[in-house]
């Protein structure tokens, strides 16, 4: 099996007028002129606002969206369904954000109603899950990540969570500069491996791919990502920045074409 990685971009709250999201996508465009990724995924979750008008970058990217509504139609004040995202071509959703999780209340119950819906809808879910500070301190990251993953993918058939990627993003990570270290990260690959062998089998929890994320930027990328296992990351702020988002993924293209030559 070829070996895939991904780098999605989460541009939260940002780009604050229809004019800076055309600057944000020429300058992703002109950095991409040029380039092929046959091994990478560079996926892009712009706000919802501005999703139709990421339809003018290369097919190397394809468009994400930060959130949802478990629900295909209806009296949702105020809400996207998942149906709308796929109609607009969205291929990718973020689901449980620790952002989200934080502000909206949303629990890992309201995360798994999530997940079915997107899958659903065709569009592949990237969960995220993570421990916060007090919990690693108290040494209780396993458990924690344990009980999210069982409750997020009860009920999936083996065919739909060998589709879900999961994102690792430990909370105290986000937007602080503080990373989890590489034999820290190696653990929770292999405790991740475990719990997916255990709800469904080896051959599917291969499948489920892994990222990585929380203060992701290119001069540690290997660090976070490969050298840990991980399929890829979840960039929050440097998102912003297309040259770097453009670079990690060059970055993880060579490591690909790498360890298919070692094969
Ligand atoms: P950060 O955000 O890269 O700015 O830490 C990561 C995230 O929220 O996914």
């Amino acid at each position: 099996m070829r070996k895939n990685f991904y780098v999605v971009g989460n541009l939260k709250m940002n780009l604050l007028s229809r004019e800076e999201a055309t600057q944000y996508i020429s300058l992703f465009q002109r950095e991409l002129q040029g380039k092929r990724f046959e091994r990478v995924k560079g996926i892009v979750c712009p706000p919802f606002l501005y999703l139709s008008q990421f339809d003018n970058l290369p097919a190397s990217i394809q468009k994400g969206a930060q959130n949802f509504f478990p629900e295909k139609s209806g009296a949702y004040t105020g809400e996207i369904s998942p149906l709308m995202l796929k109609n607009d071509g969205v291929e990718y959703v973020i689901v449980g954000h620790s952002e989200r999780r934080r502000i909206a209340c949303e629990t890992d119950a309201m995360l798994h109603n999530k997940t079915l819906s997107a899958l659903k809808h065709h569009l592949i879910p990237i969960v995220c899950v993570g421990e916060t500070d007090e919990e690693r301190r108290a040494d209780e990251t396993d458990r924690v990540l344990a009980e999210q993953v069982k409750i997020i993918f009860s009920s999936l058939s083996k065919l739909q969570a060998g589709t879900v990627i999961v994102a690792y993003e430990p909370r105290w990570a986000i937007g602080t500069d503080r990373l989890p270290t590489t034999e820290e990260l190696l653990q929770v690959r292999v405790l991740l491996l475990k719990l997916f062998t255990e709800m469904f089998d080896a051959q599917t929890a291969e499948r489920i791919a892994v990222l990585y994320g929380g203060s992701v930027k290119s001069a540690f990328l290997p660090a976070v990502s490969f050298e840990a296992r991980m399929d890829g990351v979840l960039v929050g702020r440097e998102s912003l920045f297309p040259y770097e988002l453009v670079k990690m993924m060059g970055v993880l293209e060579y490591e690909a074409e790498r360890q298919e030559q070692e094969r």
